[in-house]
């Protein structure tokens, strides 16, 4: 049984008793449940504690008081309560439950229906039965893929395990940039730059980074360039220019092929593959007409405009009436909606497009009322200093083979790992480094790129988690025994081992906590304290050599349970457990 049971166990007991000493206040008992933490074991007591604080309680609830509080005293023990005590800790009330620790155990250890769902879940079984739709990733195939568009990748594709890990229905959407005047700009950079058709076959992603980045700078000096990439646009927009369709088209799909490489190897597979020329100008024709019915935009200068509620006016139609970023969003939101009969849809981007969610949402909800509490905008931070030996970089595709390569060369120089280039095992090794470093961060923040923390073997990072991950299932392999029936919590009785039950239990508050905060290090730290509690438990727990069979197949039990949420922990985090390094 997982701590969240206990929780919810105790929680419901809470509630009960404080409704009724509080004459009848609504308590929420899945509130209080949020609100009840586990002590860590303390070696010399038998006794497992959870706490409450009064202060936790009072921001919910302002008529608890302190003679309330400790009615809370009386609750019944049962089985696994032995007994409830008031307490004071920097002089705050906390009420501590005492759980028997040998129940505790056994139940964590037992319960197999919940190891074999966390091992294969099922979908049915799930909390929350809902549709949504998750649009991350999201490269523009007219800029490089860079580096921003990493965090939107790994932290959608999170968020996208997570979801579906709680029982979610997940659509992975990457909505691909392939419309606009950048796009116009990369045909005026091609022309100067006179790349073929072949050239561009053969190299597509770093032709068209070349041809983008020498028209942009031609434009800052020659009003020309640009003037040329707007007639481009336009005329693609209005489907008058039948070889830069063409043309068009084909470095599309060039650029797809290679972004699905790219996305293989960080295992990632979109169920969608949208586009922003899906929803050209003459899409938005009826949703124009409905603001425009509502009196909500105006014509200036030609442009049309609408006016938000904080008076700020956004173009919707440019004068010549292309269609902007923000209208294509509009339009893609209220098709997707109807496709997919969704209940909720998530943005994943850098924080600087927060403006450009928030009007969004507001048209969207001027539209149709219902749209006000279906969108999510999810934003993080910025990466900097992120440069490989190439110098400061621009594809995702580099830095990739760059921890793969350093990787290889740590693999090489260390006398204890056997290399198994078949398996690709630096690669994934790489991966899961650059992908740790970047999870474990807070999505917010922006920080700061460093080889040497990404990649360190030993602290808190990827590798510690596949390494630890392999030493369990090399220990599940070599130790010649197996599974006992039933949990024996006495045989479990050492600091370590009950530790590392704590930590295995957490998983499911951890999972909640992280979805509540669409937060990816809290799943991260989790990991790291667990794979400690792993570690230091195999130190002092030998399984193979132990004289005892019933001690050793208990121990394995432990190991296995925790490799098991291990496992899940890294998958819904996006890497791929290995088995051996
Ligand atoms: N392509 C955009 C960019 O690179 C991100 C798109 C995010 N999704 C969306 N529906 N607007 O900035």
């Amino acid at each position: 049984m997982a701590l969240a049971k206990y929780k919810t166990l105790i929680g419901r007991k809470v509630a009960d008793v404080l409704k009724k000493t509080c004459n009848d206040v609504e308590i929420n008992p899945n509130t209080v449940e949020l609100l009840i933490n586990l002590n860590k074991f303390i070696k010399t007591n038998n006794t497992m504690q959870l706490h409450l604080p009064l202060t936790s309680l009072q921001q919910h609830y302002k008529n608890i008081s302190e003679e309330h509080f400790q009615k809370l005293t009386n609750l019944k023990n049962d089985s696994v309560l032995e007994g409830v005590s008031g307490s004071k800790i920097d002089n705050e009330p906390l009420i501590l439950f005492h759980l028997n620790k040998d129940i505790f155990v056994r139940d964590t250890l037992n319960d197999n229906e919940y190891f074999s769902n966390l091992q294969t879940p099922d979908l049915n079984k799930r909390k929350y039965k809902k549709k949504v739709v998750i649009d991350f990733s999201s490269p523009n195939i007219a800029k490089p893929f860079h580096m921003g568009h990493f965090r939107s990748t790994i932290i959608g594709n999170y968020l996208s395990n997570l979801y579906e890990y709680l029982g979610y229905d997940v659509v992975r959407l990457t909505y691909l940039g392939d419309w606009g005047t950048q796009f116009g700009l990369l045909q005026v950079g091609i022309n100067i730059l006179g790349f073929t058709d072949k050239d561009i076959f053969q190299n597509p992603i770093e032709c068209l980074f070349k041809a983008y980045v020498r028209a942009n700078k031609e434009s800052e000096t020659d009003q020309n360039i640009l003037s040329q990439a707007k007639d481009i646009f336009n005329s693609l927009e209005h489907g008058m220019n039948h070889s830069a369709f063409e043309k068009w088209k084909t470095i599309r799909k060039l650029t797809v092929e290679e972004l699905k490489i790219t996305y293989e190897r960080l295992g990632i597979q979109f169920n969608v593959y949208d586009w922003e020329s899906n929803y050209p100008a003459n899409r938005s024709k009826s949703v124009i007409n409905i603001l425009k019915d509502k009196k909500y935009v105006t014509n200036e200068d030609g442009k049309l405009v609408f006016k938000s509620k904080c008076g700020s006016n956004v173009t919707l139609l440019k004068s010549d009436g292309s269609s902007l970023y923000l209208t294509r969003d509009i339009v893609a939101a209220i098709e997707r909606k109807a496709a997919y009969n969704l209940d909720e849809m998530i943005y994943v981007t850098d924080f600087s497009q927060q403006e450009h969610f928030k009007t969004l949402n507001e048209i969207l909800s001027v539209v149709d009322e219902s749209w006000s509490d279906k969108i999510q905008h999810v934003k993080y931070g910025r990466i900097r200093g992120m440069s490989t030996r190439k110098g400061e970089v621009v594809f995702l595709k580099d830095i990739l083979d760059e921890a793969k390569e350093k990787m290889e060369e740590k693999q090489k120089l260390s006398l204890t790992t056997k290399i198994d280039f078949a398996a690709n095992t630096s690669d994934i090794l790489g991966v899961s480094a650059v992908m740790i470093n970047d999870l474990k961060q807070r999505r917010l923040r922006n920080y700061e790129f460093n080889w040497d923390s990404a990649l360190q073997m030993k602290g808190d990072g990827g590798i510690k988690l596949q390494y630890t991950h392999c030493r369990l299932i090399n220990l599940e392999e070599n130790c010649n025994q197996d599974l006992p029936d039933k949990c024996d919590p006495l045989l479990l009785e050492e600091y370590e081992a009950v530790n590392l039950v704590q930590e295995i239990a957490r998983f499911d508050e951890i999972i909640q906590s992280s979805f509540l905060k669409q937060e990816p290090y809290i799943i991260v730290n989790y990991l790291f304290k667990l794979c400690n509690a792993v570690n230091r438990a195999m130190k002092v727990l030998p399984v193979k050599s132990c004289s005892s069979h019933q001690i050793a197949s208990q121990r394995l039990l432990l190991f296995y349970r925790a490799r098991v949420v291990l496992n899940r922990g890294m998958k819904i985090l996006g890497l791929k457990p290995l088995s051996k390094m």
